[in-house]
């Protein structure tokens, strides 16, 4: 089978590589892609002889990418990003009756749409922050003046690259942000609704199920590291590290999180007649009073993507193709490698800031000599001779495997310490919070 991954980040190079070892597999096309995923000899210890090639299309340009898949005789298309997926992909491609993983444009709004995912919690009582939303700043400021100087969260509605969301510690921080979503419009139409949230204190981890709106099947929790500095200080990234399993999310909880918060969850989207397909990533809170949504995602996590798939067994060409029938339930348990997966970002200098690119990536041969790890490439590209640039913010996630989270965190330093380039940093703590609790 030709599959075609859509997307250029480390989550899309790490299912690119999976989906690779699959005997069914023949042929991957990653549209755009990265260096990683252009050239397969590029670090890509583990993979099969199975050819991964880019294609130069755009995730948002569905004829092309749809005249692709025909052309190519695609037999499964998997999407990466929520961008493609909220703007419709899945439904053009089902319009075209090609096969494609992933919910469409309606379910997605789960991710899409703060509003219809807080509606959705609602209906289905899942535990989550208590909110409010407002159709402009006026009333809620008012409503913040009516003496509510506490901590609160203030979102924007729609996608907004992770940027639409205030923590703020008081009522000023509250008004401001308020203003910069509704009266500067930072966010554009994504503003056009806000929710004012309760602020919830704890740890935050991330649970994704794989559902195809009947059975859910629940992959191994993870832990992202969203800030950029060690101690979680500094701005918010798009995950600077993330490990799997985590000691803060035990089997019991596991269990919790699919009877209290994905059954009711896949429910209320029945109900609301949007069912789901696809990856349903819960962002949770885990607070005194236990686990309560954050938020929730329509897709893998990046990059919570790449240790998930460093620790799956299982075939994942057969879960996608079993979400895209119906068919879940006949899917025997998922198999995982039982070691720990930490996977640690290197970043460009200046990120999540301004950044430049271009610069020449050294050492990928040394750290794909490295038992036990993989480098995948994100902000990567191929030069006109041919060398690996820097090409984002995000530039490589560095996974290793280990018999404990102290190993696994030993291997993907290892690997870490061979890699450099002009700017290149990293967290140094990926994974520590595992020791927290
Ligand atoms: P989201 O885009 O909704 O995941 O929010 C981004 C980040 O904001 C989350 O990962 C949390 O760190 C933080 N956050 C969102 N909602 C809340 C909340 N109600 N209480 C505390 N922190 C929050
Ligand atoms: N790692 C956070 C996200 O993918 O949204």
């Amino acid at each position: 089978m030709n599959i075609l991954v859509i997307g250029s980040g480390g989550r899309e190079h790490a299912l690119a590589w999976k989906l690779a070892q699959s005997p069914r597999t023949h042929q991957i096309f990653v549209a755009p892609g990265n260096a990683g995923t252009a050239n397969s000899n590029t670090g890509n210890a583990g993979s099969n002889e199975t050819d991964i090639e880019n294609v130069p299309i755009t995730e948002l340009n569905f004829p092309a990418l749809i005249r692709f898949a025909k052309d190519n005789k695609v037999g499964l298309t998997v999407v990466g990003s929520e961008v493609p997926l909220c703007a419709g992909i899945v439904d053009a491609f089902q319009a075209e009756k090609l096969r494609i993983f992933g919910p469409n444009q309606a379910a997605a709004q789960i991710e899409g749409s703060k509003v219809f995912c807080k509606e959705i919690l609602r209906k289905g009582s899942v535990p989550t922050a208590t909110h409010h939303t407002f159709t402009n700043g006026n009333d809620a400021i008012q409503f913040l003046n009516e003496d509510r100087d506490m901590p609160i969260v203030v979102k924007a509605d729609g996608l907004a690259a992770g940027k639409g969301v205030f923590v703020c510690d008081n009522r000023s921080e509250a008004i401001d942000a308020i203003l910069r979503i509704t009266k500067n419009r930072e966010f554009g139409n994504a503003g056009d609704r806000i929710i004012l949230e309760e602020r919830l204190d704890g740890q935050e981890a991330s649970v994704l199920a794989i559902t195809d709106g009947t059975t859910i099947v629940t992959l191994q929790p993870a832990q992202d590291h969203k800030a950029a500095y060690d101690g979680d200080t500094g701005p918010n990234t798009g995950g600077m590290g993330a490990y799997s399993p985590t000691p803060m999310v035990d089997d019991a909880m596991l269990h919790w999180v699919e009877e209290h918060i994905f059954v009711p969850t896949v429910h209320a989207l029945n109900c609301s007649a949007v069912p789901f397909r696809g990856v349903l990533y819960a962002g949770l809170m885990l607070t005194k009073q236990g686990a309560k949504v954050l938020e929730y995602n329509a897709r893998f996590g990046d990059p919570e993507c790449q240790p998930l798939l460093m620790r799956l067994k299982t075939d994942l060409p057969d879960i996608f193709e079993a979400t895209i029938d119906g068919k879940l339930d006949q899917l025997p348990p998922l198999e995982w490698d039982d070691r720990t997966a930490v996977c640690v970002v290197m970043a460009s200098r200046g990120y999540p800031g301004t950044y430049e690119k271009g610069f020449p990536i050294r050492g990928l041969d040394a750290a794909a000599k490295v038992p036990d790890t993989k480098v995948f490439h994100a902000g990567t590209a191929l030069s006109e001779n041919g060398t690996i640039v820097s090409n984002g913010g995000r530039v490589l996630g560095v996974t290793g495997l280990g018999g404990s989270v102290s190993e696994a965190k030993l291997a993907a330093y290892t690997a870490v310490k061979c890699i450099r380039w002009d700017g290149a940093w990293c967290r140094k703590d990926i994974s520590d919070k595992a020791f927290l609790q």
